[in-house]
């Protein structure tokens, strides 16, 4: 598939997590990632006010390309949809979310953590997966593994990636993007400061470029 998200991830292989009490908060969070250049941003179904944060943000931060991450059900994925979300990220590998979300041709990347997973992935017809949490499933030997054999797989690896291993984490081929709540951390958010999200995500995009160009 190839849509309006995964041209943007081909020049900024970032996803920013964005999980946020309160719609005003999110968008905040959201400008400010866009602001530092990461435009493709997660929106966390982990908090009650999630999908009203996830509405606000596609509504008021028009720059923003915004998803839905923690999508653990079809009635999850058909709210989400519903609220604008421009692609969905699971953290495992659920047939139906993944059928909701092809439905309505909208960019699926449920989460593997192994080989078993992959080959289900691999035959439902995806190209793309979140690996997840990827600092404990291995890691980049696991990815370089696992690619080897799933040769045409891209992996976005998610979980305990940061400033000081994306650099690391992007270098694979096969790997597509990074996500992540590093470039979001609580306590910036917490003080309103939120230009220290900005210098976050300008700090990764420069990782990534400079990364990229190796
Ligand atoms: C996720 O939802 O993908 C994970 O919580 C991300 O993990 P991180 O907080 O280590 O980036």
């Amino acid at each position: 598939m190839n849509t309006e998200i995964e041209s943007q991830l081909r020049v900024t292989p970032l996803i920013a997590l964005v999980q946020a009490d309160d719609a005003r908060t999110a968008v905040r969070i959201s400008q400010a990632l866009v602001a530092g250049g990461v435009s493709v941003i997660e929106v966390l179904l982990r908090t009650d006010a999630a999908l009203d944060c996830l509405a606000a943000v596609v509504e008021k931060v028009p720059d923003a390309m915004a998803g839905a991450g923690t999508v653990l059900s079809a009635a999850q994925a058909e709210a989400a949809l519903a609220a604008g979300a421009r692609f969905v990220v699971s953290p495992g590998l659920d047939e139906a979310v993944v059928d909701v979300a092809r439905k309505a041709e909208t960019p699926v990347y449920p989460g593997v953590a192994t080989a078993g997973e992959l080959q289900r992935a691999h035959n439902l017809g995806l190209e793309t997966v979140k690996f997840f949490p990827a600092s404990i499933a291995g890691g980049i030997p696991a990815i370089k593994a696992l690619s080897s054999v799933f040769r045409t797989m891209r992996f976005i690896p998610t979980g305990g990636v940061s400033a000081s291993n994306l650099a690391d984490f992007l270098a694979p081929p096969a790997v597509f993007a990074c996500g992540g709540s590093w470039m979001t951390p609580a306590e910036p958010i917490w003080r309103g400061d939120f230009s220290a999200i900005e210098n976050l995500a300008r700090q990764a995009l420069e990782i990534a470029q400079k990364s990229r160009q190796r």
